[in-house]
Order: C-alpha cells, then structure tokens, then sequence
C-alpha cells in the first residue's frame, strides 16, 4: 500500500497533525509540504515466510535462546520450562491462551491484578505490538494500553495509518505486553516474571503470526532480544526473531510513557514509526 496523503482519512490526517503538534512542530516554515515518509531511507527488510500451523514442539528452540539471556537459576527455570512450556504449547488459538492464562495460578501478579490484560487489536494484523506491563488503567479495563500512554500510542499509530480497531490486517495491529498482569505500583517487571509470561507471548506470536513485530519500550525489547542493552541504542533498527522456526522482523521502539516524560525524544519514535510505515509500503 502507498502511504501518501491521499491515502489518509480526514481521522488519520487529524491524528498525523495532532502528533505532530505534539513533537513540537508548532509553526509551518514552507509553503509546500517534504513527504517525510519519502525522505527516510530505510533499507528494506527480508520479509518473512509464513509457515502454516503451529507447531507445538517449535518453541523449544526460542524458548531455549531466550533463556540464556534471563539469568534465572536453573532449578527455576527447568520447572518452568515443564509446567509453563506445556500448558502454552497446548494453545492453538488466541483464545486458548486468554483460556489458560485465566487459571494460571504460577505467576504472583495475578493475586495482587483486578483483571488479566492478554491482548487487544485484531488478530488478523500484519503488525504486533508488545508493550511492558499493565498500568492501572489497562488493570481495571483488562486490555493493553487505554490508559494515557496507550492514547498517545494510538495516535502515533494513526499517524502512519495504523489503528487497533481497523478492521483490514494491513491497517490494523495486534497489542498484548510482556507480562499479562499489572505489576502493584506500576513497577517494572522483574525477570522472573516476564520469563513466566514469556512463553504465552512466544505462543501468541507463532499463532497470530505477524509480519512485524514493534517492541514498545525497553522491556519487551531486552527480554525478547535478550539483551542489557538499553533501548536508545536497541531501536530504530530492524531485528530477526525467530520463534517456531520463522524469521520475523522485530523493531524496539520507545515507551509512550517515556514520551510523555522526555517529549523532545518524539522525533526517535517517529523516525521508527516511518521505518515501520516503510516496511509495511515494501511489503
Ligand atoms: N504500558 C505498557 O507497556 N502496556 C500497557 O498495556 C500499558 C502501558
């Protein structure tokens, strides 16, 4: 799909400017408009094949890998790898994984959490999102991202056309986070937490089979890259994750929140916006 302004709806458009404004781009300095979109060069990607079905044995592999970069003690993780490993292999659909989490009793969020927040968006999306965590909002509503960072992250969407409730796979996108339940006092999640809910993201992945996957903030980017690094050196750059032996295209971003906190850092995530836009117009 092209993305010129044509393409956009009087909704979208309102979206765009509205962003804009937000990035501090409050004045006009020419007459004629620079398509932005054109003026990033983003070096195209290798798409990803999709291979049907899943395959319950395939997680093991990523499972494997992500594990090396958790650093959990090793007691803990091989029961985990059992239990855990097991009952998300045994999720064919989205919703059985919405099923199991429901009774999953291992991870200690859900004592202190009001609802479980899996997912939202349309699971026939080209693009996943992964956020952090659940905040108060997302807690009380049971989905990702309502609250006001998940406002400005549905704006930044718009702004290149996306949007969670579009109905078309090749607009819409698919949201869930890297843990399922609200940390109390909206805290970071530790590791042991997020390696609990990992293999249910893993799952979700290989069944809802996205094109292209978007970290949203340091979380989701280092448990699933397994890596320290911090998430202004991880994002803008176009990853390989390879989950139930596909290749996806993955690519870390930055939080709303942290946006919200450090607007002047709008121009990064708009940059990595532009390069998602791109990739999803080359493919
Ligand atoms: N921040 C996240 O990362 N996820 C949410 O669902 C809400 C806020």
């Amino acid at each position: 799909m092209g993305h010129g302004q044509s393409d956009m709806t009087p909704q979208q458009a309102a979206a765009a400017l509205a962003w804009l404004a937000e990035m501090g781009a409050d004045e006009i300095v020419g007459e004629m408009a620079i398509d932005r979109f054109e003026a990033v060069a983003v070096v195209p990607i290798p798409l990803p094949q999709r291979t049907p079905g899943p395959a319950v044995e395939s997680i093991a592999p990523a499972r494997r890998e992500m594990g090396s970069g958790l650093h959990l003690p090793s007691g803990q993780a091989r029961r985990w790898d059992d239990g855990i490993g097991r009952t998300a292999a045994e999720c064919h659909t989205l919703e059985d994984i919405t099923a199991a989490l429901s009774v999953f009793e291992a991870c200690p969020l859900k004592k202190t959490a009001t609802n479980l927040c899996f997912a939202d968006g349309n699971p026939a999306a080209h693009v996943m999102l992964i956020g952090e965590a659940p905040g108060r909002e997302e807690d009380i509503a049971g989905k990702p991202f309502v609250g006001r960072s998940g406002q400005l992250l549905d704006r930044m969407l718009a702004a290149i056309g996306l949007s969670r409730a579009a109905l078309e796979p090749e607009k819409s996108v698919f949201i869930t986070n890297t843990i399922f339940w609200r940390p109390p006092g909206n805290r970071d999640p530790t590791e042991a937490e997020t390696a609990m809910c990992l293999p249910f993201l893993l799952r979700a992945i290989e069944i809802q089979q996205p094109k292209f996957i978007m970290c949203v903030g340091k979380i989701p980017s280092q448990r699933l890259l397994a890596t320290t690094v911090g998430i202004l050196k991880l994002r803008g750059r176009w990853r390989e994750f390879n989950v139930g032996g596909r290749n996806i295209a993955l690519l870390p971003t930055l939080h709303p929140a942290y946006l919200l906190r450090r607007p002047a850092d709008k121009r990064y995530a708009w940059h990595d916006l532009l390069m998602l836009r791109q990739a999803l117009d080359a493919h």
